[in-house]
């Protein structure tokens, strides 16, 4: 919306949450937004009260619309029906219940959130059924419903969305496809603007997620086996992108992928395939997360392995809690894995973050339920130096430009000895590691040399 602002000045943008605390950070003076994504804070600074507005009015900002889109959050069903693996629909449904309610005239309703496939009949349904009940004469209120799925990625949004590779209109009321593509028409040129039935549009959103996690399971995957054989994933990775058929992206090994996206839409996915009987398609997607699993757990087997299977008391660091870089975000974050596994081999953890919230930490670490009486204990730190001081071990969990810029020759003599250094990102480059006292083990590549 802060771009759909900046690139049409002339149309009034309402941000509508019924979280009072998240709309005043939005609305703060001091500009606090409640999310750390690159350059959003100058356009929010630029438009805000002026075209672009934040308030938890649900009723009047429906009211005076003539698009709504639909931008709610879609997590994995815990309890019920499908948990597990089904999503979540009851914000999708309420959004929609309070659109019945509130609209007035014409409505296009536009859904944002990822969804699993037929979810705008469900809309429809809710949205028509409200207007024909009790009322037998002309319908007060109409709607259309079209699907456009969000293809931004975090930490890349503003330049995702100013530069989209295609975007995505679904539906079959060819005005209101027209308003939404003239809209997007202000910046993106027609010939990447897809216009799809409801079902294609929705199910490409599902598919695109679980294409991009497949690879960087299949990269993973082979990380191991360079690990292995003396190959190294990078250089594997290069050769196998330059194939233009491949192409270059995705092909960073890595932890394992983490973000609020791809294991949920993959879960959707097995979910579709085993309710309309495919159980082979569903099998197929299982894997994707299985090896993302098996990601995650071997490295802090490795971890620990490397202790002789006790880091009981040793002071290990963990840097970058973020799912990737230039996010605060750590929804699934291969960090919360890694980290709970070495808490409960009783590490001392060190947690270091340039944007990540200490509180989001805890809520993920401190599971009181499930803690032992020879559960390890974690800390925060900002301080990139106090998270080197007496460590055992350096992890490096997320590709922080901060990590990049590490100076190796000051911080390392101020760890234990021997000390190591995991990079799970693949970031740091031997040759500098070679020149101080410290083991190093690099993703796709295995141990470099020991002391
Ligand atoms: C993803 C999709 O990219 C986006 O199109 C969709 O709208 C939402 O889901 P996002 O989850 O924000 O976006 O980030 P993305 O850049 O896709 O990264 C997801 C995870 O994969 C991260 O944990 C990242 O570190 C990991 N990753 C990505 C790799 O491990 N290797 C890679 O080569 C690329």
């Amino acid at each position: 919306m802060a771009i759909i602002s900046e690139k049409c000045p002339d149309i009034k943008i309402t941000l509508v949450d019924l979280n009072e605390k998240r709309i005043a950070a939005w609305n703060s003076h001091d500009f606090k937004l409640p999310v750390y994504e690159p350059n959003l804070k100058s356009l929010i600074k630029k438009n805000r009260n002026k075209t672009l507005f934040f308030t938890t009015d649900l009723k009047n900002s429906i009211a005076e619309a003539d698009i709504v889109f639909i931008s709610v959050n879609t997590p994995t069903k815990e309890k019920g029906l499908g948990a597990g693996y089904a999503s979540d629909l009851r914000w999708v449904e309420s959004s929609a219940r309070s659109i019945a309610k509130y609209a007035k005239d014409h409505t296009i309703v536009v859904e944002k959130s990822t969804v699993p496939v037929r979810t705008a009949e469900l809309i429809k349904k809710i949205l028509t059924s409200s207007y024909l009940n009790g009322n037998n004469d002309k319908p007060k209120k109409t709607f259309s419903v079209l699907s456009s799925p969000e293809f931004l990625a975090e930490g890349t949004a503003i330049k995702d969305l100013e530069n989209p590779d295609r975007v995505l209109i679904g539906g079959e009321d060819k005005d209101a496809i027209e308003k939404l593509s003239l809209i997007y028409k202000r910046w993106i040129p027609e010939s990447k603007i897809f216009v799809t039935n409801l079902w294609s549009s929705e199910l490409s959103k599902l598919t695109a997620n679980a294409f991009l996690a497949q690879r960087i399971s299949s990269i993973n995957a082979i990380s191991a086996l360079c690990e292995k054989t003396g190959a190294d994933v990078r250089e594997v990775s290069k050769a196998i992108g330059a194939d233009n058929r491949i192409g270059e992206k995705f092909l960073n090994s890595s932890p394992g992928f983490g973000g609020s996206c791809f294991q949920k839409d993959l879960l959707n996915i097995i979910y579709l395939s085993r309710y309309y009987g495919l159980d082979e398609v569903a099998d197929y997607w299982e894997q994707v997360i299985s090896l993302n699993e098996w990601q995650k757990r071997r490295i802090s087997k490795l971890v620990i392995e490397t202790f002789f299977g006790t880091v009981s008391s040793r002071k290990i660091s963990i840097l970058g809690f973020a799912f990737k870089s230039n996010t605060n975000d750590i929804r699934y974050s291969p960090a919360i894995s890694v980290a709970r596994d070495l808490l409960e081999n009783g590490a001392n953890l060190y947690i270091h973050d340039p944007q990540v919230n200490e509180n989001e930490i805890a809520l993920k670490l401190d599971q009181k339920d499930q803690k032992s009486d020879t559960e390890g204990s974690w800390s925060f730190t900002r301080d990139l130096k106090a998270a080197f001081v007496d460590a055992d071990a350096i992890i490096i969990m997320t590709e922080w430009e901060d990590y990049l810029n590490i100076n190796w020759h000051e911080l390392t003599p101020l760890m234990r000895k021997p000390s190591w250094l995991f990079d799970t990102r693949g970031i740091i480059e031997e040759f500098i590691i070679s020149q101080v006292n410290l083991n190093f083990w690099k993703i796709g590549k295995g141990f470099k040399k020991e002391l």
